[in-house]
């Protein structure tokens, strides 16, 4: 009932009692939404940022458990240098902002990706958010950074060869279960449903192992204007599904 008291005073057909525990999200087309607006690439992200917080802080509001995001790929490297550096800075912002506000917040953060490459306050500071919020309860915010499908399933490959030569495990026993133990979303369930904005029709090397029985949603809005209404919409969408996971 208590999930009931905090139904926000939106139209919706989401059934709150019924709601994925696990929601991934491709936040794609911040360069759309500004170059619409005549203003650079960067402005984009930065309205991007904003709506990230709105919704993971919705997300924890109406009960969700987990919430993966696609912040930044291996693939995103290429892009001009300006842009990389701009991503990057505000990603330094928003960890300094959400340490500031993490006893109000309490929202769980973890980090999906090689964050080697990334500067090393960078890297320290996704390790603080980490270490902050490792014991808060509620919805865990997974941020993908660096992160690629076909880089995690290759990583998760060589740690289990490098098991395996060492001794500590043995390849003929290798199960499904064993094998997600190797990749950056250990321990945490498959997304239930993933969203995509921004009107394009691809994973883009998004989740390839943890997608296999997932729900879609694609929507053409792009993710600065994604609101608690277009969550609702996705949502519904996936309350109206039919999960078979291959049975009848
Ligand atoms: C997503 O928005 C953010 C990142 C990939 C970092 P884009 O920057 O890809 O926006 P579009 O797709 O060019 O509109
Ligand atoms: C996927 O979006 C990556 C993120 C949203 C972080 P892209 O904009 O990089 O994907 P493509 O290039 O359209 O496939
Ligand atoms: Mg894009």
């Amino acid at each position: 009932m208590a999930l009931f008291s905090k139904k926000p005073a939106v139209q919706t057909e989401v059934d709150f009692t019924r709601l994925p525990k696990h929601i991934a999200i491709i936040m794609d087309g911040n360069g759309r939404w500004a170059k619409k607006r005549g203003l650079p690439r960067t402005a984009g992200h930065a309205a991007g940022a904003e709506t990230f917080r709105t919704i993971a802080t919705y997300c924890k509001e109406i009960g969700i458990d987990y919430l993966t995001v696609y912040a930044f790929s291996t693939e995103n490297w290429k892009r001009p240098e300006v842009e990389v550096s701009a991503i990057m800075g505000l990603l330094k912002k928003y960890l300094l902002e959400a340490i500031g506000q993490m006893e109000r917040d309490r929202v769980k953060m973890e980090f999906f990706g090689d964050l080697s490459p990334l500067t090393s306050e960078l890297r320290e500071l996704c390790e603080r958010t980490r270490e902050i919020s490792r014991h808060y309860e509620g919805c865990q915010v997974n941020i993908c950074l660096n992160y690629g499908g076909r880089d995690e399933l290759v990583r998760a490959a060589r740690a289990f060869a490098l098991d395996c030569v060492e001794g500590r495990t043995d390849p003929n026993h290798l199960s499904q279960e064993q094998f997600g133990g190797y990749l950056f979303s250990r321990g945490v369930p498959d997304p239930d449903l993933v969203i995509r904005p921004s009107g394009e029709l691809r994973l883009s090397n998004f989740l390839l192992w943890q997608s296999a029985y997932a729900e879609f949603y694609f929507t053409d809005v792009l993710w600065p204007d994604f609101s608690k209404e277009e969550l609702h919409r996705a949502i519904a969408a996936y309350q109206s599904r039919n999960r078979r996971f291959g049975g009848v």
